[in-house]
């Protein structure tokens, strides 16, 4: 049986911002309001912002619903490597990783675990970004024509539970004997360490404006850029800068704001925000722009994993 290629996208995808366990739910839920692709082209962008959030990268919850137009509009997905390639979002792991297990093409989809898996059994030393071309010359030599997706599968299943980062069990291993890595006696060692990155810290103020029966206020971002078309509390701009230095200067309207004690953290990819809160009785009708959020809707709401702590945190 050849998979559904809407599903084996909409799977990879989803597995891109999450683990399996975390990405089973988001699947199951997707599948169920949109079962095919033509479902999902239809959707309100909203609804599928909504859907997707919690898991990050909201840009990737636009290109998912891009993409989907694309091939809905198309009569259904490209079958090979460079047509999927061209849809929105789709890159080159993606593309590789349909074309192989929902196509059956020769494909080599290389994410990070297969890379590190590829390195050790070639006895690469350098680190992964350092030998991006290597490693991806090494993978398609040692993918076979036939039945590439379940190789790449199988692949990334060993790279899940047995060629682990640190403590690799060689032993359990069906590669155990062609492994380079195995057979120097030290496997971590393979690949090198990349220099570590410097994550910068910014600072900012979000605001909870709060009823007595617990609903806040809250608006959509625009929807291009970080955490584009999300739900959010009003804030400021995101900036450099020591947190016991910001002030309610960035307050969207009037309001009797007191300084929570504390501030949220959060890191994103590029770097980690440091989030102070103030809170006030909301007023009585919500200002323009802005609309009253239950709390039994937060999780519902399109909020992002960020948002969602901030007004947890607001809420005590
Ligand atoms: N992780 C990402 N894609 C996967 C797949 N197709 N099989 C197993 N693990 C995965």
């Amino acid at each position: 049986m050849t998979p559904d290629p809407y599903r084996v996208w909409l799977s990879e995808i989803l597995l891109q911002q999450t683990t399996t366990a975390g990405a089973a739910p988001y699947f199951a839920e997707f599948l169920r309001r949109w079962p095919q692709v033509q479902d999902l082209a239809a959707a309100r962008p909203e609804e599928v912002m909504s859907a997707f959030a919690g898991l990050g990268y909201y840009a990737r919850a636009r290109n998912l619903h891009a993409c989907a137009k694309a091939v809905a509009a198309t009569g259904g997905f490209p079958d090979d490597e460079a047509g999927l390639l061209v849809l929105p979002g789709v890159g080159p792991y993606t593309a590789a990783a349909v074309a192989a297990i929902a196509f059956g093409r020769k494909a080599t989809p290389i994410d990070g675990n297969i890379a590190r898996i590829v390195s050790r059994i070639a006895g690469f030393r350098e680190s992964i970004p350092a030998n991006r071309r290597a490693i991806a010359d090494f993978a398609a030599r040692l993918t076979p024509a036939r039945r590439a997706g379940d190789f790449a599968q199988a692949l990334m299943d060993i790279g899940a539970t047995i060629c682990r980062p640190r403590a690799p069990t060689c032993p359990a291993c069906p590669l155990n004997t062609d492994c380079r890595a195995a057979a120097s006696g030290e496997p971590e060692a393979f690949p090198g360490r990349a220099p570590k990155k410097l994550r910068p810290e910014k600072v900012g103020a979000a605001f909870f404006a709060a009823r007595a029966d617990g609903a806040f206020l809250a608006r959509r971002r625009p929807p291009r850029g970080l955490l584009g078309g999300t739900m959010e509390l009003p804030g400021g701009p995101w900036g450099p800068g020591k947190i016991a230095a910001i002030g309610p200067e960035a307050a969207p309207f009037a309001a009797r704001w007191t300084r929570l004690p504390g501030h949220v953290e959060h890191v994103f990819t590029h770097f980690t925000l440091r989030l102070a809160l103030y809170r006030a009785p909301a007023p009585r009708v919500a200002p323009e722009g802005f609309v009253f959020i239950a709390p039994d809707a937060v999780e519902t709401a399109g909020f992002s994993g960020l948002m969602r702590k901030a007004a947890a945190f607001a809420a005590g």
